[in-house]
């Protein structure tokens, strides 16, 4: 029987994706019994890994006190002490914080939030939000109208205003006449032309994911890349927004990726994911108490939803950042991320499809192509992504596979595994990797599509 879920995905008649059993740590077990290492954290959400009892304990106990009590009607403990948390690790001009239900909603938020400071400042001129293409913002229809997406644009335009893109700044391929050294630079230049051209006073924010997730294959830029958007932003009076959804809570190494440049500051941020783990749906908009207060002044901000601060989320919220904290997880990202980088420099030296290894931290990705020395392409009906994904778990791995925007950026799969990894768990990582793709060339190999070495 396929699974109702599933069924809006494939086609009738698909095979079942596995049935969940139990989890552990980095490990899930299906129904027949079968082990899976999750190489890729689920959609890079359970940072602190499965069954962590510290959580599930501290969910229980706000359980038996209050499952759920409106923002509406009282203010909660885990509410204040998420904040007060968050304040501190985001740092100042972020010690403000509005927890949602998760990444697409904590995005809205960033956004509205943005609008209403601009229009309480009479500003009401500014609405435009100007994104990266490629990129993933999230699925509601305002999220959705900064992602930058051809395929889902083409669907939901009509529904959406959809805003301004200029280039995200690959460097393992770039458009013709451009240089992998000179390329991000100029994706600035054609920004502020675009600043220029839409009118500086219709211009809201930037929108950047600081290092990217599933859209870019975890891209990162450098100190001057961030620096300029930073300075760009300000002289047109534009808010800096980085969508952290999937880069923070400590995966790249810092608790934001932000934090790895810190001369380029954001002005609001946006959390999901590794946040709450998976132990609860959470989210998180961080911005200025200042700008806050200016909303609250003016009236109050005009936007939530039912679940906004919800007690259970929050109570899950505070304790995997307790976790983070006492495991060393950010220390953990960063020392098991360079290890990571030598194990998938090892994998794509001895695979003849694997043409780049891209991110920080534990946010990383390889991206595959059928000729490494020309960077060419799978034809799509390869399905290269999915390919390797159903690969992976024949083989008892999970990595996180999906193709974007029609494969015409590249095609690559995120290997993100929980904070929490050590030696043993990568050395697994590695050799179930690598002989997965050894079992993916074979079958390209088999039917064609790679030429024999
Ligand atoms: C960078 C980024 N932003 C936003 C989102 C949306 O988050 P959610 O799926 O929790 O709504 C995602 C989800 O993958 C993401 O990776």
């Amino acid at each position: 029987m396929t699974n109702p879920v599933q069924s809006f995905y494939f086609p009738p008649g698909s095979p079942p994706l596995p049935r969940i059993a139990r989890a552990d740590g980095p490990y899930l077990w299906d129904t027949d019994g079968r082990r899976y290492l999750d190489a890729a954290s689920g959609p890079v959400v359970t940072n602190i890994g499965h069954g962590n009892t510290r959580v599930i304990d501290a969910m229980k106990r706000q359980l038996d006190a209050c499952a759920f009590a409106s923002r509406t009607a009282f203010i909660s403990d885990a509410n204040a002490e998420l904040a007060e948390k968050l304040a501190a690790l985001c740092g100042p001009g972020l010690d403000a914080c509005f927890p949602t239900a998760g990444g697409s909603e904590a995005i809205e938020t960033c956004l509205k939030f943005a609008r209403q400071v601009a229009v309480t400042r009479g500003e009401t001129g500014r609405w435009k939000v100007l994104a990266r293409n490629p990129s993933y913002h999230g699925s509601t229809l305002g999220a959705l109208s900064v992602t930058g997406d051809d395929e889902a644009e083409a669907v939901f335009g009509p529904m959406m205003a959809p805003m301004p893109k200029f280039p995200a700044p690959f460097t393992y391929r770039v458009p013709d006449g451009e240089t992998a050294e000179a390329w991000p630079d100029r994706t600035l230049d054609i920004l502020e032309q675009q600043i220029l051209s839409e009118g500086p006073d219709t211009c809201l924010a930037v929108i950047v994911e600081p290092v990217g997730g599933l859209a870019t294959g975890a891209l990162v830029s450098d100190g001057a890349y961030y620096r300029r958007l930073r300075a760009l932003c300000d002289r047109y009076g534009l808010f800096l927004i980085f969508d952290e959804i999937m880069s923070g809570a400590g995966r790249t190494g810092r608790f934001l990726a932000a934090d790895h440049w810190s001369d380029a500051r954001p002005d609001i941020v946006g959390l999901a994911k590794g946040l709450s783990a998976g132990y609860a749906p959470l989210g998180v908009m961080m911005a200025s108490r200042s700008m806050v207060e200016e909303i609250a002044a003016s009236g109050g901000f005009l936007h939530g939803h039912t679940y906004v601060a919800n007690p259970l989320s929050c109570a899950a919220g505070v304790a995997v950042l307790d976790e983070t904290r006492r495991l060393g997880l950010i220390e953990n990202a960063a020392r098991m991320g360079d290890a990571l980088t030598a194990a998938l420099e090892r994998v794509a030296a001895s695979s003849p499809i694997v043409g780049n290894v891209r991110g920080k931290g534990l946010l990383m990705a390889i991206e595959l192509v059928a000729d490494k020395a020309t960077k060419a392409l799978f034809p799509l009906e390869v399905d290269i992504t999915r390919r390797l994904g159903r690969a992976a778990m024949q083989n008892g791995l999970i990595v996180y596979a999906r193709r974007t925007s029609r494969g015409v950026f590249g095609e690559w799969v995120m290997i993100s595994p929980p904070l929490t990894i050590d030696e043993t768990v990568l050395g697994e990582l590695e050799t179930r990797l690598a002989d997965t793709l050894r079992a993916v060339v074979s079958d390209l190999h088999s039917d064609g599509h790679l030429a024999a070495a």
